[in-house]
């Protein structure tokens, strides 16, 4: 399973790259925001797509098709990294199909049932992201939506790659693996808690200090 980062971060970006796991990276308005006083966002996603030599999201923000495929084609010209993320609607269907054709790669976001990701793939998209956490904060099981969408994609033999998103936690990523989706895109923070277990802190402690007493 490859592990993309949900972040728009630069200092988080590097780190996660140099644990040598990251595949690529997963932005959003809400993740640009964040980076406010870090300069023009065109910039900022520049500067990722320099550090990670992978996949790296940039979601456009107009509503009507003719509108995105327009911030579509204008993200794509930044770096040949870029995927372009498009809501799932009935407009960002059809631009996901314009964009297709012309051969700019697409992130299907807002994914929140099987039928919209089996809908975004017959459009063309190369991604999709079903939204577990979110699914979760409404008292749904987010993670029986990516087994859907797995079950679905393998029925059909679609090449449309799922990205676990809205991650909360290590199981979500653990569950994410055994169900086989493509990828998972974690924020840094869960990153970190997939790397630690206390067994592993507490043998490191115990053999440093045996160390000591080694002859030497
Ligand atoms: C990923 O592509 C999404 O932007 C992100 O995972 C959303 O996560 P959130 O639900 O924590 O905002």
């Amino acid at each position: 399973m490859k592990f993309f980062i949900d972040t728009a971060n630069l200092d988080e970006i590097k780190e996660a790259a140099s644990i040598g796991i990251l595949d690529g990276v997963t932005t959003n308005p809400t993740l640009l925001a964040k980076e406010k006083g870090k300069g023009d966002f065109r910039a900022i996603l520049k500067k990722i797509c320099e550090t990670v030599d992978g996949p790296v999201s940039a979601e456009v923000v107009a509503t009507d098709a003719e509108g995105m495929v327009k911030e579509a084609e204008d993200l794509a010209r930044l770096h040949k990294n870029i995927v372009v993320k498009i809501p799932m609607s009935k407009e960002g269907l059809k631009a996901i199909k314009i964009l297709d054709s012309k051969g700019i790669r697409t992130n299907c976001t807002l994914i929140f049932s099987p039928i919209q990701a089996l809908m975004a793939a017959k459009a063309g998209a190369s991604f999709v992201s079903p939204f577990v956490g979110r699914l979760d904060d409404a008292s749904h099981i987010g993670m029986d939506l990516v087994q859907d969408v797995v079950s679905i994609f393998e029925n059909y033999e679609l090449a449309t790659e799922i990205i676990v998103a809205s991650v909360r936690n290590p199981l979500h990523v653990v569950e994410a693996a055994v169900m086989g989706a493509d990828i998972a895109t974690i924020p840094f923070r869960v990153i970190e808690q997939l790397i630690k277990h206390p067994l592993t802190d507490v043998g490191i402690k115990r053999f440093l200090e045996d160390w000591k007493k080694v002859e030497k």
